[in-house]
């Protein structure tokens, strides 16, 4: 069976599920990993037995090189992704596709222009939580859309242990366009009007220029949805995340919490009960398992199948103009 020859660019806490997917699916013939960072590199490489670049042009010039991931931070997919698709890559970015609607125009444009897939990898379509409750939905279980409320935070160790480029995210660029797309999928329409209120004070403290909260209520004329999203919890909270989905239909209601599908440990080492969110990546027998990697196995089966995936270019992008028309209006008041 003839293998999509493919790469990963960005191998931090994301981009290394790319890779592992990758490296197993039998699809896919991972080539080569790109990462600016030498040492994260290495140990990529070292991991998963594949050669290695700090320049990601090196992947752009390789010619067998037909597909790849771009797990950069959410600031720095654009020159990347326009790269790429310049040089006939059909790829697959991380959410935000971008953090201003400028970068996401071009972004789209150069994929019209080269011919090539982008998609954004929304990977709240693939999860089966997701996937099971807009079934219910198109079959029309529980009527229309009334209102939909959704919940999305992390823990404060989030933006102040885990990145070095949490200021210029927030949880508005790294949070909402999960529940952003979520609505977008359910509802396939686009909201008429957009109120945001957002605060800062706490990321600020540490030095950290971000939003600590943004809520927003999305108007579709019909129905609403109510945002919200923290990047603020205490480290005590169980749980690295807090996520919470509902629809209030005119013949039913549909929700989904993950404080309750979830693990719990507890154990005098960690002196804490923890939560660990598994169904999106715990590999299992040395493979990913988890709805994190169905996006990227779906994206090479794309190629392989020279089908369309079922994210569009203009899903990444309509994502990217709602959340700076949510910042719009916390900034307009
Ligand atoms: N961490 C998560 O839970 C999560 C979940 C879903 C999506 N994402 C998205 O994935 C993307 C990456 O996030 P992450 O959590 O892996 O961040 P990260 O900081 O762990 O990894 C980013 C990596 O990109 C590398 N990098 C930066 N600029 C580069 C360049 N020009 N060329 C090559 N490498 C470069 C960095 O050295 C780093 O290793 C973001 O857009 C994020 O929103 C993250």
């Amino acid at each position: 069976m003839e293998k999509i020859k493919c790469a990963v660019i960005g191998t931090g806490i994301f981009g290394e599920i790319h890779v592992h997917t990758y490296k197993t699916y039998d699809r896919a013939e991972l080539v080569k990993i790109c990462d600016i960072n030498e040492k994260r590199a290495k140990e990529i490489s070292k991991k998963y037995s594949v050669k290695y670049t700090t320049d990601y042009k090196e992947i752009s010039e390789d010619k067998e090189i037909q597909a790849v991931s771009v797990a950069t931070p959410d600031f720095a997919h654009k020159d990347i992704v326009c790269e790429m698709l310049k040089n006939e890559k059909n790829v697959l970015v991380e959410k935000p596709m971008a953090t201003n609607l400028k970068d996401a125009e071009q972004m789209v444009k150069q994929s019209k222009l080269s011919k090539k897939i982008l998609m954004t990898d929304f990977h709240n379509r693939f999860n089966p939580f997701f996937v099971n409750l807009k079934e219910s939905f198109d079959k029309g279980e529980v009527g229309n859309i009334s209102f939909i409320y959704a919940r999305l935070s992390d823990r404060i160790d989030v933006p102040l242990k885990w990145f070095t480029w949490s200021g210029k995210s927030g949880p508005h660029w790294f949070l909402f366009p999960h529940i952003v797309d979520l609505v977008i999928w359910f509802s396939n329409s686009l909201p008429k009007r957009i109120y945001a209120i957002g605060k800062k004070g706490v990321l600020s403290s540490y030095e950290v220029d971000t939003y600590d909260s943004v809520t927003a209520i999305l108007d579709f004329g019909k129905f609403y949805a109510t945002l919200e999203t923290s990047w603020i919890i205490p480290e005590s909270w169980p749980s690295i995340v807090d996520f919470y989905f509902k629809l209030e239909g005119t013949k039913g209601r549909l929700i989904v919490d993950f404080n309750e599908f979830v693990n719990k440990i507890s154990s005098d080492i960690k002196k804490q009960t923890f939560f660990p969110f598994i169904v999106g990546y715990t590999p299992v027998d040395d493979k990913p398992f988890g709805f994190a990697s169905l996006p990227i196995q779906h994206f090479i089966d794309c190629i392989f199948e020279n089908k369309k995936p079922i994210i569009t270019p203009e899903d990444g992008l309509i994502n990217v103009k709602i959340i700076e028309k949510i910042i719009e209006s916390i900034e307009k008041g």
